[in-house]
């Protein structure tokens, strides 16, 4: 069995976990997770400054609690982890330090975790999580990808985001009908009182340069515009805004979206299993459609736990031991923090000579 500590502090949630993988089966003994979304509600978003100072008061509390409620002690660890890339830099620096001055402080090994592996790797706590070759659907409020996970980790992404990513649209189309940060819950929330086939919205397609369109890629700010410009017509013309069948509307649209290119891809690329992980991974009207139109193509559908879709330090946990007990992969004490590193470089965190 492996047991190790993580630290997840990427973004505006300040999160500890203690977690363990025994033979395939892995563990969660505690996921300690204080949100600093108040803190940062009346700006409209986060303020990077305001988060990494949080972090540092919020981090020692949590860590306790974390310890505490999965009475553990150091020395059950097996190593140490912690997100360092990507994210608000002087946030992931808050985590790292402090993990790696532990490892330090009571000679455990240290991993240096990618954020977005560690969402992909919210699914291993699922009982009959899927083995690789799948399509991973990674939808958070700054990604928005499609990546085969293949033999041996290896990670392609096949389709993107040009624009806005998936979260980051439910943030400011959120905004935009006058409801609280973030966006994603509260328009879920507001949906369920309206019509998701009041307005037509558009679903926006990249061009590929030759007339065609790139079939797995998405833009979503056309969109945020189209929502925009709705509201505004509507106002002009002084009439009461239907926030419900908006909020409804534009919810259906980015899940229709989101779930016509994942199956497409899929089909493509014959993989019978897809993952949906990530925070918009916890909207239900995403979940239900994905599963729907999925089963007509017998496609296996695999959702992140509702309470993992977020962010949250057992995700990164599971991803550090799975690096461990797989690939036997450990950190430099040297490894810094990045604020951008895609996906398909995640390994390179475990480098003799660290990347940064
Ligand atoms: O994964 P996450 O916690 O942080 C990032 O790594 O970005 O995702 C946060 C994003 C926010 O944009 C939030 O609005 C969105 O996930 N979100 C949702 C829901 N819950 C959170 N979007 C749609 N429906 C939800 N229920
Ligand atoms: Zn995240």
């Amino acid at each position: 069995m492996h047991k190790v500590l993580a630290i997840e502090t990427s973004c505006d949630e300040t999160s500890v976990s203690v977690v363990s993988k025994s033979s395939d089966f892995y563990k969660i003994h505690s996921n300690i997770i204080a949100s600093q979304i108040k803190d940062h509600a009346k700006w409209g978003g986060v303020v990077p400054e305001l988060a990494a100072r949080k972090h540092l008061e919020l981090l020692p509390e949590v860590l306790e609690k974390a310890l505490e409620s999965s009475r553990t002690d150091f020395n059950e660890f097996d190593a140490i982890a912690s997100t360092v890339a990507p994210g608000l830099v002087g946030c992931l620096r808050v985590g790292s330090i402090t993990a790696r001055s532990l490892s330090l402080l009571y000679s455990k090994p240290f991993l240096g975790i990618h954020h977005l592996e560690g969402h992909l790797s919210s699914i291993l706590f699922l009982k009959d999580y899927p083995k690789p070759p799948y399509l991973v659907l990674l939808v958070s409020g700054g990604h928005t990808e499609l990546i085969k996970l293949g033999d041996g980790n290896s990670m392609e992404r096949l389709g993107r985001s040009h624009d806005d990513a998936a979260g980051e649209a439910f943030d400011k189309v959120g905004r935009l009908l006058g409801l609280g940060y973030p966006g994603g819950p509260e328009i879920e929330k507001t949906a369920r009182n309206g019509d998701p086939y009041k307005f037509d919205l558009p679903k926006c397609k990249i061009s590929d340069g030759k007339g065609g369109f790139l079939k797995y890629d998405f833009s979503f700010s056309g969109l945020k515009t189209a929502v925009l410009r709705l509201t505004q017509k509507i106002n002009e013309n002084q009439e009461i805004l239907p926030i419900e069948d908006i909020a409804a509307s534009f919810e259906r649209v980015v899940a229709e979206v989101l779930v016509e290119r994942s199956i497409r891809c899929c089909v493509d690329y014959n993989l019978l299993n897809i993952v949906v992980v990530g925070g918009v991974a916890a909207n239900n009207t995403l979940r239900k459609i994905m599963i729907t139109e999925a089963k007509k193509k017998s496609i296996k559908v695999y959702l992140a736990p509702l309470s993992l879709c977020t962010d949250n330090a057992a995700m990164i946990g599971a991803a550090a031991l799975s690096r461990l007990s797989n690939w036997n992969c450990q950190s430099s004490l040297k490894l810094g923090v990045s604020g951008r590193l895609p996906i398909n470089l995640a390994s390179s965190l475990y480098r003799k000579t660290p990347p940064f």
